[in-house]
C-alpha cells in the first residue's frame, strides 16, 4: 500500500458518480487525504454536501470563484496533490481534456498539472466505441494520461451492455496506488540516487529563424529517464527540442543549444549517474547572424563557418569531485560502430559507451526499437534488438548494480 497521499478527485457528470462516495471513504480509510472538484454536470448526480462531508474539505466547482482563487487558486490546486483522479470521466470531459480546454475548474486544473493523472471512464458503450472517443482516448494516452477501465457489462440503461462501466472501487484503488507507487518501489534499485539524462537534438542557430539540427527524436533519452524514475531515482532530464509528452515524476530542463545543455548539466550536479543520450551538435555556427540572412540575386550563397562545441560527455567525465560515480555516453554511428565506440570510451574517460547504429536503414532515429552494444573496461556486450523502453530499463538496472558495486568497493 502507498503511504498517505494527497489525492485530487475530479468528479464528472455521469450516472456512475455515486460510486465516488464509496471511493472517497475507502481512500480516506487508507490514510489518504482527498479534495474534490465536481463539474457542473456532476451536481446533477451527487450533491456537494455528501462529497464535502466525506472528504472533510470544501468541494470546488467554479473557476471564477474569487475566494477559491485567493485561497487556493487553480494553479495551486493543480500542483498541490500527488495524483489527480478523474472518475467518472465522461465522454465530454475526455474530449475537453484531449482538446486542451480550460473552460471550467476541472479542465483548467487538468491542463495546468504536471502530476500523474489517472482517468476512469464511464459512459454508454456506443459513446465509448464512437470514433471521436477513440481518437480522444488515443490522444490522451499519447499525452501520458493513465487509464483504468472501463469495465464491460450491463449498463444502467435497460437492455444496454458492453464496455463503458466505471471499474469497481477496489480496482480503482489498486490502479491509484500502482501509479503512486511507481518509482517508489520499496528498496527500488536507484532509491535515493540522482540521475541526470540528456536527450534529444540540439539546435544551433544560423540566424534568428534558421538552425543546424539532427534527426534525434529524444525517445531513448525519455525512456531512460522513465526507467530511472521507476527504479526510484530522482531524475533530471535535460532535453533538446522534441515533441514527446513530459513523463511525470521527472524534472525536465528544456534547452536548445549544446552550450545551454552543458550549462544545464553543470547546474544539475551533483549526480550519482549521468547518461548522455542526447545527439549534441558537434559544431555551431561561429557567428550567427542577428537578422535573417537575405537571399540576394547574383550573390553567392553564404558560407557557414563552424566552430566546435564543448564536448559535454568529455567535460563531465573528467576526474574530479563533481564527476558522477557513473558516466555513460551514447555513440551514434553510421559505420564501424564498435571501433568508434571503443575509441570514444578511452578518449572521453566515460565508464560505459552505449553504441548504436543510426544509419537510415537501421530505423533507430525516431523508431521504437534499438540494437545496442555496451562497451566498458570489461569488454563489449551486444544486446539483441528490443524496444527503447526495454533498452532503457536494462541500462538503468545495470547502472544501479554497478553503482552499488563501486560504493561497496570504496567502503
Ligand atoms: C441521466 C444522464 C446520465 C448521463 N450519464 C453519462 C455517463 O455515464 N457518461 C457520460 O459520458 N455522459 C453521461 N451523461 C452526459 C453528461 O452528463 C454530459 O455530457 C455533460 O455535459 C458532462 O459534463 P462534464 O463532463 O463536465 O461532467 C449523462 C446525462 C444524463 C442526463
Amino acid at each position: 500500500m502507498a503511504s498517505a497521499k494527497r489525492i485530487l478527485l475530479i468528479i464528472g457528470g455521469g450516472i456512475a458518480a455515486y460510486k465516488c462516495l464509496e471511493l472517497i471513504r475507502r481512500l480516506r480509510e487508507r490514510g489518504h487525504s482527498v479534495r474534490a472538484i465536481m463539474t457542473k454536470a456532476a451536481h446533477q448526480f451527487v450533491t456537494p454536501l455528501s462529497v464535502g462531508a466525506l472528504t472533510n474539505e470544501r468541494v470546488l466547482t467554479d473557476l471564477f470563484d474569487l475566494d477559491d482563487e485567493r485561497e487556493i487558486g487553480h494553479i495551486r490546486l493543480a500542483r498541490d496533490n500527488d495524483i489527480i483522479i478523474v472518475a467518472p470521466a465522461t465522454a465530454d470531459l475526455l474530449a475537453r481534456m484531449a482538446g486542451g480546454h480550460a473552460d471550467d475548474l476541472a479542465t483548467a486544473v487538468l491542463l495546468a498539472t504536471k502530476n500523474p493523472v489517472l482517468v476512469a471512464p464511464a459512459m454508454n458503450p456506443a459513446m465509448w466505441l464512437n470514433a471521436a472517443t477513440r481518437r480522444n482516448v488515443a490522444q490522451l494516452q499519447k499525452d501520458g494520461i493513465e487509464f483504468v477501465g472501463p469495465a464491460a457489462g450491463e449498463m444502467a440503461e435497460r437492455g444496454e451492455a458492453g464496455p463503458g462501466r466505471l471499474v469497481e472501487v477496489p480496482q480503482l484503488i489498486a490502479a491509484i496506488e500502482t501509479v503512486l507507487d511507481e518509482g517508489k518501489e520499496k528498496g527500488g534499485l536507484l532509491a535515493g540516487r540522482h540521475v541526470i539524462v540528456t536527450s534529444g537534438p540540439t539546435h544551433e542557430p544560423i540566424d534568428p529563424i534558421r538552425y543546424l539540427a539532427n534527426r534525434s527524436s529524444g525517445k531513448q533519452g525519455f525512456e531512460l529517464a522513465v526507467a530511472a524514475r521507476d527504479l526510484g531515482a530522482r531524475v533530471t532530464l535535460i532535453s533538446g527540442p522534441v515533441s514527446l509528452p513530459e513523463p511525470h515524476g521527472v524534472d525536465i530542463v528544456r534547452i536548445k543549444t549544446a552550450a545551454e545543455m552543458l550549462e544545464a548539466v553543470r547546474a544539475s550536479l551533483p549526480a550519482d549517474i549521468a547518461v548522455f543520450a542526447a545527439a549534441v551538435a558537434d559544431w555551431r555556427v561561429a557567428s550567427p547572424e542577428l537578422e535573417k540572412i537575405k537571399k540576394t540575386e547574383g550573390k553567392a550563397a553564404p558560407a557557414l563557418a563552424l566552430i566546435e562545441n564543448t564536448d559535454i560527455l568529455k567535460s563531465i567525465a573528467q576526474p574530479g569531485p563533481a564527476r558522477p560515480s557513473l558516466v555513460i555516453g551514447f555513440a551514434a554511428e553510421t559505420q564501424d560502430v564498435l571501433a568508434h565506440a571503443k575509441k570514444k570510451l578511452k578518449s572521453k574517460r566515460a565508464d560505459w559507451i552505449i553504441a548504436n547504429d543510426v544509419s537510415p536503414s537501421s530505423g533507430v532515429m525516431g523508431g521504437e526499437n534499438n540494437t545496442v552494444h555496451v562497451i566498458s573496461a570489461a569488454g563489449v556486450e551486444s544486446w539483441p534488438e528490443m524496444s527503447k523502453a526495454k533498452v532503457a530499463r536494462k541500462i538503468m538496472e545495470r547502472a544501479a548494480t554497478e553503482l552499488h558495486a563501486k560504493r561497496t568497493a570504496a567502503e
